[in-house]
């Protein structure tokens, strides 16, 4: 039997990975959004499903505004929310985005039990956490996309910059969905060889801080919403290491309950992501400047997470 993705959000973000995980044959693609939007989510999956002879694909799409339409998913992703326009930080959008994720998250688990739950709407740290408490699910099951992304971006501007295959760049960026993120400079690599070997220091720093500020370029530039193509890719990665049980190793957002000093939230961190969520979060080694950084911004997070408590959430 194939696999079964639900996507709550057939917005810009949920059907950009829809399209990405049909072009995969990850697995069967249902896209849930509002009622009053129903013919726009059946029509935007019925488009995909029209795609799929002119590529081979063997994937079903359906689109739906009834949960039940989405039972017994194996992974379901959660977009769901407003996106934010020019002029507004990732936390502008906790009020209103924490009600649907809430709301959201009780009609997913009511359907989908035994899934694993993938949250991509913002302020993403604290959404995820809100997910993990409205759900009652074990942390393995709980994750939230950011540093995929982020990293992705990290990996695009060094690639550009040094004038080098993107598939050559290892690296991470780890800490909160915000614009005090830590991309590792030290860790990062091109083809096995340090970085500093292709890029001078303030090459390096210049690429370090259009990487925390990557989500607010795309948004000016759109004008009316934030990034998708890219945010999109990067959760189907994660889905992906999920329903082929590819044990990568990858920047996720995990539940911390003592981990790098941190505790009782979520921030991003390497984990390994397999069949059964995240399997394993990786202590990597930091040094004094690297501990600093995350800890910037896991208070960064934490204030996020108190604005949600004080909210009643
Ligand atoms: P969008 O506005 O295009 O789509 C959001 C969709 O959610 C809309 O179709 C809306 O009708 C739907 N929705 C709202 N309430 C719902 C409910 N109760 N049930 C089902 N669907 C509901 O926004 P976009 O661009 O897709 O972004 C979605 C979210 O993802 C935003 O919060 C954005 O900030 C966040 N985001 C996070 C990223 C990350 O790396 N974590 C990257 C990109 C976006
Ligand atoms: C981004 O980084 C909006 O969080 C989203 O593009």
């Amino acid at each position: 039997m194939r696999k079964k993705l639900s996507i709550v959000g057939a917005g810009n973000v949920g059907a950009a990975a829809a399209h990405w995980a049909a072009s995969q044959q990850l697995a069967d693609v249902v896209l849930v959004d509002i009622a009053p939007l129903e013919g726009k989510t059946k029509g935007k999956a019925l488009d995909l499903m029209e795609a799929t002879p002119v590529l081979g694909l063997d994937v079903r799409l359906t689109g739906t505004s009834d949960f039940a339409d989405s039972a017994n998913s194996d992974v379901v992703v959660i977009t769901a929310g407003i996106a934010r326009k020019p002029g507004m930080s990732r936390d502008d959008l906790i009020g209103t985005n924490a009600r649907i994720v809430k709301e959201v998250t009780e009609k997913v688990v009511a359907h989908s039990p035994d899934c694993i739950l993938i949250y991509v709407t913002n302020p993403l740290d604290a959404m995820v956490y809100l997910g993990y408490k409205v759900s009652g699910f074990p942390k393995q099951r709980v994750i939230g996309q950011a540093g995929v992304l982020d990293t992705a971006r990290y990996r695009a501007f060094i690639a550009m910059e040094a004038g080098v295959s993107v598939k050559d760049i290892q690296a991470m960026v780890l800490g909160g969905h915000g614009d005090d993120m830590v991309p590792l400079t030290r860790h990062t690599s091109i083809g096995g060889l340090p970085l500093s070997e292709f890029l001078r220091q303030d090459q390096i720093d210049a690429i370090v801080e259009r990487t925390r500020v990557g989500g607010g370029e795309i948004v000016k530039l759109l004008g009316d919403g934030s990034a998708y193509y890219a945010p999109a890719a990067a959760t189907i990665q994660m889905v992906e290491a999920i329903l082929r049980d590819q044990k990568r190793v990858l920047p996720v957002t995990a539940y911390l309950q003592g981990e790098y000093g941190l505790r009782d939230m979520f921030m991003g961190v390497p984990a390994v992501l397999g069949a059964a969520g995240i399997e394993r979060v990786l202590e990597v080694q930091l040094d004094g400047a690297e501990r600093a950084l995350l800890s910037a911004s896991a208070a960064s997070v934490g204030k996020t997470l108190d604005t949600l408590k004080a909210m009643g959430f």
